[in-house]
């Protein structure tokens, strides 16, 4: 028996990707709604070779569904995802709404699977899209050898600023070659040909809020006593995020050692010779699941450190398939109830 599944934010670049993946993976879909705004009513997406038609969040019952992925910005998670919980469904979120909030599990089911015990709200929170490869990637080091400290600096699509920061490159780029207007509206400077220290909004620190979410979700999911500081760029790639993150490990690991610990870790693969087609780049990663580690090296400057490169599909681990995924672990503990109606909360 199958589920009773809605995509709100279905014409979005995460929401399709989460109607492609839904089918990819085989989730048990008894029955699918695709959701966005008004405007967007009537308007056709793929599911499978089915096309289906968008609905009015405004206008659809919850109630009559068993799972509700969502992903249409923070301002509706902020005004819908409670209510909806309310109404029966498990709510998996992709905004940043939820994800500190300590009666919302946040998951990346290759790291902390066993947070799906404790759902209160009837949310779960998926985590920033470039927190969730940093992670999978980590995890396994630091079973392995406590991780007391992590530099990051992230190179980040434009499509993690949904369809509008794809399109702003795209038009770039022409107004650029053929001398017309291109002028920034989504990023706060040009992207096309350019790169952006600065996503998200600046916190008093002077980090952004970008930066401290993944300090913060990497505390809640896997250790808060691991030391990060994180440099958030926007680069002009359409789809992948990278990341440069060097460790700081509580004993000696070798990269021998590194590389054997991350080719048996689930959700990664490691690409990792001395040659041209022994590193990832992003667009080798799009439209991929994994999450790729290249060019491990050690890190001269400490006792104990590493160096290395994460690369993935931020439309897919990085947002759609790990979502997907929470569904799939759902499924597989019995935390999602197929088309029973209602499934108490216990807030
Ligand atoms: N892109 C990433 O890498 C990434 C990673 C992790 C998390 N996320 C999160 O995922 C969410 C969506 O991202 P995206 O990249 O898919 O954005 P997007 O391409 O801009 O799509 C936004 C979607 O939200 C819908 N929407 C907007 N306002 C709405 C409203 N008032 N009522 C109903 N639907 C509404 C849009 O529908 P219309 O077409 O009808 O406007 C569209 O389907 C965001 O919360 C984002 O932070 C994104």
């Amino acid at each position: 028996m199958g589920y009773r599944v809605a995509v709100v934010g279905a014409t979005g670049n995460v929401g399709r990707e989460m109607m492609t993946i839904l089918e990819e993976l085989n989730f048990p879909v008894d029955e699918i709604h695709a959701i966005a705004s008004r405007k967007s009513k009537g308007v056709e997406v793929s599911f499978g070779d089915r096309t289906l038609k968008c609905q009015d969040l405004e206008q659809f019952d919850f109630s009559t569904v068993d799972v509700v992925l969502m992903s249409a910005g923070g301002t509706v998670s902020k005004e819908w995802s409670e209510k909806i919980g309310k109404a029966g469904p498990i709510v998996i979120d992709n905004s940043s709404v939820f994800r500190m909030d300590k009666d919302v599990p946040l998951i990346v089911p290759e790291v902390n699977p066993d947070a799906v015990k404790d759902i209160r709200k009837n949310i779960v929170a998926n985590p920033n899209c470039s927190t969730a490869q940093l992670v999978v990637a980590l995890k396994p080091l630091h079973d392995a050898a406590k991780i007391k400290r992590v530099v990051v600096s992230t190179y980040q699509s434009v499509s993690g600023a949904g369809k509008e920061g794809m399109d702003e490159l795209w038009n770039q780029t022409k107004a650029i070659y053929g001398l017309g207007d291109a002028k920034p509206k989504k990023f706060p400077k040009q992207i096309a040909f350019n790169v952006i220290p600065f996503i998200g909004a600046f916190n008093e620190d002077g980090y952004t809020d970008e930066e401290a979410k993944m300090w913060n979700e990497v505390h809640k999911m896997m250790d808060p006593e691991i030391k990060l500081t994180v440099t958030c760029v926007r680069v002009p790639v359409f789809v992948g995020h990278s990341e440069a993150v060097t460790v700081e490990f509580d004993r000696p690991i070798s990269v021998d050692e590194a590389r054997a610990i991350l080719r048996e870790a689930p959700g990664v693969l490691v690409v990792d010779k001395h040659e041209h087609d022994g590193y990832i780049t992003p667009v080798d990663a799009a439209g991929e699941h994994a999450v790729y580690v290249s060019r491990i090296r050690k890190d001269h400057t400490v006792e104990n450190g590493l160096s290395f490169w994460v690369v993935s599909d931020n439309l897919r681990k990085g947002a759609a398939l790990n979502a997907v995924q929470i569904a799939q672990l759902l499924d597989e503990t019995g935390t999602l109830k197929s088309s029973s109606g209602f499934r108490s909360i216990t807030v």
